[in-house]
């Protein structure tokens, strides 16, 4: 077996999933009295997924994964490391990624874990799955990363607006078809208080504003890592260099501050600088914003939702083509990393489904929303074509039970 070539590996399919039920947010602006334009313009945010009863943040991410098996863009038997990034588990104990490990029919030789580190789960499972990868205890198999969340607030609170849930499913191999990963990334880890969640609470605790300024100073100090990781090749402007920018977004107004961030760091006078921002802000950040100004903040989805709506709708005016990737976990740890879409990602993206994603969901108005939040994810009966191939029945003694319809091998 030969040694893959550390800047070859990366993501080879991605798999989506967002919950059929949605709360348009000028709905839940008119309940709540604050003006419809606050949540539209101010926060760039027009609706959020929301969760039926029989989904929770397994069902999720085993409704993101599936189709890859069934479109046949990986095997059971290639997958050795089995990863699940999520601030939203379900047991303190028993690790999500079991019951997806089960779901899915993975080998039993699969190694199998749950990460969380807040919205940063995500990325650290697949930079981490890379190395794996890259090292020969893959032994030439590929890996599966699923980024699944549900994110919740107090109701009433500024922060309501900013909930959302969706799951994503990379598979990382040697010869990535869709995105090969830089190995020099570079990271910013600092202990905040800007959100957390105690053991005994559904809802998430945040200092909002706060929240906001960490992202943007761990936005600083992971880009200067990375000018330091990529060892003289780091220096210079970067605008020109990454053909798109993808930014963590809890909401879509937060990827418009944080590129007026990265911006700030860049050579020339305040006008050319506020020019250059404008322009760059249009073509290389906005675009992907779509599919998160309609699901919400899904956490550690986030990134890789907008990775595969950017991918599905532009991969053939990016191949060849350097990105930037920036995650935000709170408590806190980013990553700032790039990768380049190869030759013939086009055609590898076009299956994807994220537009497909926004089709067909059912609109939820303010008392169905609030009755589903107050009850969780307790279990339930689909009906027919809701979107998935595996759902929550009960919770019985503590012990969830979940059904998965057949689907292709
Ligand atoms: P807020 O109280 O609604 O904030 O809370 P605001 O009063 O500052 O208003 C928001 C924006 O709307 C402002 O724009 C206002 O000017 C504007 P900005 O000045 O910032 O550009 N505005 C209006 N615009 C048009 N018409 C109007 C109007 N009125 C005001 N009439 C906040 C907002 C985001 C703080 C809140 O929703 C919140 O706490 N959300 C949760 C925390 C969060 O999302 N933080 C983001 C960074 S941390 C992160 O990304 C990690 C996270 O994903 C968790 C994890 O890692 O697991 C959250």
């Amino acid at each position: 077996m030969s040694t893959p070539d550390p800047i070859g590996v990366g993501i080879d399919a991605l798999g989506v999933y967002l919950p059929r039920y949605v709360l348009p947010l000028e709905r839940l602006a008119a309940a709540r009295d604050v003006p419809a334009e606050k949540i539209t313009v101010g926060l760039g945010a027009h609706a959020m997924a929301v969760t039926p009863p029989w989904e929770d943040t397994v069902t999720l991410a085993v409704n993101a994964a599936a189709p890859l098996f069934a479109r046949g863009e990986v095997r059971r038997d290639e997958i050795g490391l089995l990863v699940l990034g999520t601030e939203t588990a379900v047991d303190h104990a028993k690790p999500a990624s079991i019951f997806v490990h089960e779901l899915l029919g993975l080998p039993a030789s699969c190694r199998t874990f749950e990460v969380k580190h807040a919205c940063y789960g995500g990325t650290a499972g697949v930079l981490l799955a890379a190395d794996w990868v890259r090292s020969p205890a893959s032994r030439g198999r590929k890996a599966l990363v699923l980024a699944s969340d549900i994110a919740r607030y107090e109701l009433g609170s500024s922060a309501e607006f900013t909930q959302g849930a969706g799951a994503a499913a990379m598979v990382v191999s040697a010869a990535p078809r869709l995105l090969r990963l830089d190995p020099a990334t570079g990271v910013h880890a600092s202990s905040v208080w800007d959100f957390w969640r105690p053991l005994d609470r559904r809802e998430a605790l945040v200092d909002g504003k706060f929240s906001l300024d960490c992202y943007l100073d761990a936005l600083t100090g992971a880009l200067a890592d990375w000018r330091t990781a990529r060892n003289g090749d780091g220096a210079g402007p970067l605008l020109e260099r990454f053909a798109a920018f993808l930014y963590h977004t809890p909401f879509p107004k937060m990827a418009h501050k944080a590129h007026a961030r990265l911006v700030a760091g860049e050579d020339g006078d305040a006008d050319a600088r506020a020019h250059a921002f404008e322009r760059s802000y249009a073509e290389r950040v906005d675009p992907w914003l779509a599919l998160a100004r309609q699901s919400g903040n899904t956490y550690t989805a986030s990134l890789w939702l907008a990775l595969a709506w950017m991918a599905e709708q532009h991969a053939s005016a990016l191949e060849e083509r350097d990105v930037a990737l920036f995650s935000y976990g709170s408590g806190s740890c980013a990553e700032f990393f790039t990768g380049r879409f190869p030759t013939g990602s086009a055609a590898a993206a076009g299956a994807i489904g994220a537009r497909a994603l926004l089709a067909g969901r059912r609109e939820v108005d303010v008392a169905e929303y609030e009755a589903l939040l107050r009850d969780g994810p307790r279990g339930g009966t689909p009906p027919a074509g809701y979107g998935g191939v595996c759902h929550l029945a009960e919770v019985r003694d503590h012990k969830r039970v979940y059904r998965s319809e057949a689907w292709a091998a």
